[in-house]
């Protein structure tokens, strides 16, 4: 069952949509059901794919991997949101871009601070600050 933010996407046209408000419904797309991305939080190979989140002056830098995540034509990070005590900023990015976003937040120390970004092929990744 769906909830609020989950993301879906068709696997026969590419669409990929966020849910922003559950009314109970299947979501579906190219006549079939739309599949829900699962946020992964551990990447056993490099390390590529968990974004990393700091701390900096006036907001957060977001990194995705620790070893960075490649930015071609075929294989890159679509985007990068950031979540801070449920405000949502969301960068998208394209293939050439440094998989790495600068995100302004001046409204105080926040208490949970999480960032989500979504690899073309290897799906949803999430990381805690
Ligand atoms: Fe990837």
């Amino acid at each position: 069952m769906a909830a609020k933010y989950d993301v879906y996407k068709c696997e026969e046209c590419g669409n990929i949509v966020k849910v922003l408000n559950f009314g109970g419904g299947t979501l579906v797309c190219c006549g079939q059901d739309m599949v829900k991305m699962d946020e992964k939080t551990a990447d056993s190979t490099t390390e590529k794919h968990v974004p990393l989140i700091e701390k900096v002056e006036g907001g957060f830098n977001v990194t995705v991997g620790s070893t960075l995540h490649p930015m071609l034509e075929n294989h890159w990070i679509q985007w990068i949101e950031l979540i801070v005590d449920g405000k949502r900023l969301f960068q998208e990015l394209k293939p050439g871009d440094e998989p790495k976003v600068q995100f302004c937040y001046s409204c105080g120390d926040p208490e949970t601070v999480t960032a989500r970004e979504y690899c073309n092929l290897h799906g949803l990744w999430r990381g805690e600050l």
